[in-house]
């Protein structure tokens, strides 16, 4: 497995520029899934990269930082001025839904505005296909069709995958709801567990989860020409094709459910080189720091921390700090959670917690994304 990654490493990496492929890349705005697959982008050194997405994008990277390849296209879903400002409007939604719903309800409520994200993207990529050849199309994992599409345009599938798959159905391992550990589900308590929250859950979305793929379903384009078939159910089910899935998350948090030899773990992606010339507060504190002595802690856009959680964790990185003088902390707080640490911090009263908590030495809050 190390020799494939190395090999595949390589080819990325390494080959001259006249044998460099014709690469597409295809990503919806959101961070999670926008930042890795740009800094993919990076890594293709010699290859011809066309990279679409949304505009709010921009909001997360800076484009114009340019990878160093030989060649990098930008194209946005939508060029229209007021389409950065409408979709960041979309995704401030979202989130707040996220805030006061279930996690079902708020899946219910985000799956069908990214169904329209989805289809303004694949419009744009439909058009592109055809009037340009490419090698590779590599899509990130929720622009569903992906393998549809590279049958029709001839090209390789890549699959790249950075958050965690929503597999109801496999028992074997643990729901990603349940909290449980693979460990855990080697005890018999554990397993019957698994499969009671499994059942439960997958009753509790399953007349959602029908009027979600109904929606998603109707809502994908119909571009005449030779695309117009691509995206019917049936393409987009029943199509055999073999797309290379590109895994984020380590196998120590997440394991994939099946780990044929088109499944590869890639690793996190980091962007080392922007710091060096980055001058403001937040770089300047890192930059203070004896190397490795810094912890990083994020929740992504839409998770929420609840109060007693929140207290728990807090609790942990002051006794934390407290045992390791070296260390120091760097929190990226999102949505409520920021609010949620105001609280915990304002109510906390052992005196030695608070001290190296608002300690801003040691522990640096940031009220949102971080680059
Ligand atoms: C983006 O990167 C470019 C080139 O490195 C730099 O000149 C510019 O200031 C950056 N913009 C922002 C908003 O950081
Ligand atoms: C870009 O890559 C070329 C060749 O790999 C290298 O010579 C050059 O210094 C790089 N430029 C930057 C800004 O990293
Ligand atoms: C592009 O964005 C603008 C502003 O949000 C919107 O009015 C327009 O309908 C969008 N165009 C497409 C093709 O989605
Ligand atoms: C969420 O609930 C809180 C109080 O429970 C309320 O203050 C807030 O306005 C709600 N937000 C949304 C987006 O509904
Ligand atoms: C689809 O893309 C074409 C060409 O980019 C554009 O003219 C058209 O408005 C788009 N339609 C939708 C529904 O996004």
């Amino acid at each position: 497995m190390a020799y494939l990654r190395l090999l595949f490493f390589l080819i990325l990496a390494f080959i001259p520029e006249s044998l460099g492929f014709n690469v597409l890349m295809i990503s919806i705005g959101a961070a999670g899934h926008v930042v890795p697959m740009f800094e993919l982008a990076k890594g293709m050194k010699n290859h011809h990269v066309t990279f679409i997405t949304e505009s709010y994008a921009q909001s997360y990277i800076n484009f114009t930082s340019y990878p160093n390849l030989s060649s990098f296209r930008l194209i946005y879903s939508n060029d229209s001025t007021d389409a950065f400002i409408d979709q960041k409007k979309k995704e401030k939604e979202i989130v707040e839904y996220f805030i006061n719903h279930s996690l079902f309800d708020s899946l219910a409520y985000m799956i069908p505005r990214l169904g329209i994200s989805i289809s303004t993207l694949m419009n744009k990529t439909v058009h592109l296909l055809m009037v340009e050849q490419f090698d590779v199309i590599i899509g990130s994992s929720v622009i569903f069709g992906i393998n549809a599409l590279c049958k029709e345009a001839k090209a390789s599938c890549v699959i790249q995958i950075a958050e965690q798959q929503l597999d109801l159905f496999n028992f074997n391992q643990p729901n990603s709801f349940s909290l449980l550990s693979s460990t855990q589900l080697t005890e018999l308590k554990y397993r019957v567990y698994n499969v009671a929250f499994a059942l439960r859950t997958i009753v509790y979305v399953f007349k959602q989860l029908i009027a979600i793929f109904y929606t998603i379903f109707q809502s994908f384009p119909r571009v005449p020409g030779p695309f117009y078939e691509t995206f019917t159910l049936k393409n987009r089910l029943f199509t055999k094709s073999k797309c290379l899935q590109l895994f984020n998350l380590p196998p120590t948090l997440y394991s994939p459910s099946s780990s044929h030899h088109w499944t590869k773990y890639l690793g996190a992606f980091v962007d080392e080189s922007s710091i060096d010339n980055t001058d403001n507060d937040l770089t300047k504190w890192i930059k203070s720091k004896p190397l490795n002595s810094v912890v990083y802690v994020a929740f992504g856009s839409t998770g929420i921390i609840e109060l007693d959680r929140m207290k728990n964790l807090i609790k942990g990185l002051a006794a934390f700090l407290l045992q390791t003088d070296t260390a120091s902390v760097l929190l990226a707080f999102s949505n409520i959670n920021y609010a949620q640490y105001q609280t915990v911090l304002n109510e906390m009263t052992n005196n030695e917690y608070r001290r190296v908590l608002l300690n801003n030495q040691r522990v640096k809050v940031e009220p949102g994304f971080v680059q």
